[in-house]
Order: structure tokens, then C-alpha cells, then sequence
């Protein structure tokens, strides 16, 4: 009866690659549900401060309380009530002539943000901000990861948000009162 031993070994191969299939592609969705990976959020919170240099404007805590007094007033992005899609807009094509820089390398040369180009904008006059550095599609994902799971719709910062945002009580946190 080898034939049968053979088809059960061969049964017994599929349930165990079905099996493993199911694992593995249950895995991703999960990353892609309510809550976003925890090393995107950390990615994007990096470019903030320091790739993309947002915080110069919007101030460490994303409330407007800008870093460089020598940098126009940005957006207290606590309170924005933009969604997803929106915010990565926002922050790939910029606000033309309101000082928020475009970070898409392309934004203004192929036509995708508002198929406007650099020359478009000059003549209506609407001047743009350098950005820091451009990002990549991804690094602005992260960005909206970190902004959604830290910011957006978290209230005021306080002392306890604080510790929570950087991880422990660092000294910017003894601003706020117990
Ligand atoms: C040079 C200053 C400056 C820098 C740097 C800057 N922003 Fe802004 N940002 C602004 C200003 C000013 C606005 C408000 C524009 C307006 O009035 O529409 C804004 C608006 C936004 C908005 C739209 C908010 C809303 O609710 O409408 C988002 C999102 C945003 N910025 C994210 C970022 C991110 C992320 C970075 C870094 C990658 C960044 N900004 C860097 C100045 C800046």
C-alpha cells in the first residue's frame, strides 16, 4: 500500500504549505491595519525633526510652536482635520505662496500635483520654501504613519503625551506641569 502512504504524505505536504501560506500572508495584512508599524512611525518621527527639518516650523510637537524664529509660522498639525491621502499631499506638493515647502522632487516638473509646473507657478506669483530634502513616497509614508499615530487628533501636548512621544521624560517635557 505505498500509493496510499504517498498520497497521504502528499495531503499531509499541501495542509502544511497551506498552512504556512495562510501565516505568511496574514502577517502583512495585519501590518497594514488601525495601527501602522511601529518602525514606520519611528521613521517618520525622525524625518520630522531632522531630514525634512518640519519641526524648524511646525515646533518639535507638531502644534505650531515653531524652533526657528527665523522660520515662517507652520501649521499646528495637531489639529488638522485632513485626512490620510490629504496630509501626504500636503506634504509631497506643498502649499504654493503659504510657505510649506513641496518634498516630492517632482512635484512642480511632471504635472502631479495640480498638473502645475515651476513655470505655472511663476507667473501666478506663488513662490515656494526649499525643502530641507526631498522624500521619497516612502519616507512620506512614514511621515503620515508617525503623524496619524502621534499627532493628529492627540489634543494639546502635555506632560504625560510628552513622555509618551519621546519615549521617557526628557528635558522638553519639564515645560509642561505635572
Ligand atoms: C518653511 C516652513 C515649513 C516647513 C519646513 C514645513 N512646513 Fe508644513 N506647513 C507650513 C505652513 C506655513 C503650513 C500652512 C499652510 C497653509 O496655510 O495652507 C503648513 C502646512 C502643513 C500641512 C497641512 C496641515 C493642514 O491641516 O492643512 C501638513 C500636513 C504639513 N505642513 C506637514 C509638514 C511636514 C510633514 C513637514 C516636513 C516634511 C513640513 N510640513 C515642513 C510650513 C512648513
Amino acid at each position: 500500500m505505498a500509493s496510499t502512504g504517498r498520497a497521504r504524505r502528499w495531503r499531509f505536504g499541501a495542509v502544511a504549505f497551506a498552512a504556512a501560506w495562510l501565516l505568511l500572508t496574514a502577517a502583512p495584512a495585519r501590518a497594514q491595519g488601525n495601527t501602522p508599524d511601529p518602525q514606520s512611525v519611528a521613521e517618520g518621527m525622525r524625518i520630522f525633526r531632522q531630514k525634512g527639518d518640519c519641526q524648524s516650523c511646525h515646533g518639535w510637537a507638531a502644534d505650531g510652536r515653531k524652533m526657528d524664529n527665523q522660520m515662517p509660522d507652520g501649521a499646528n498639525l495637531r489639529t488638522s482635520r485632513l485626512g490620510r491621502a490629504a496630509i501626504i499631499r500636503a506634504i509631497k506638493c506643498g502649499r504654493p505662496g503659504r510657505e510649506m515647502p513641496a518634498f516630492d522632487r517632482l512635484a512642480y516638473s511632471d504635472g502631479r500635483c495640480n498638473d502645475t509646473t515651476e513655470a505655472d507657478l511663476r507667473k501666478s506669483g506663488l513662490a515656494l520654501p526649499d525643502p530641507a530634502a526631498t522624500l521619497q513616497a516612502r519616507e512620506i509614508e512614514a511621515l503620515a504613519d508617525f503623524l496619524f499615530e502621534k499627532v493628529i487628533g492627540k489634543g494639546p501636548m502635555d506632560r504625560a503625551k510628552c513622555a509618551e512621544y519621546w519615549g521617557s521624560e526628557v528635558d522638553a517635557c519639564r515645560e509642561f506641569p505635572k
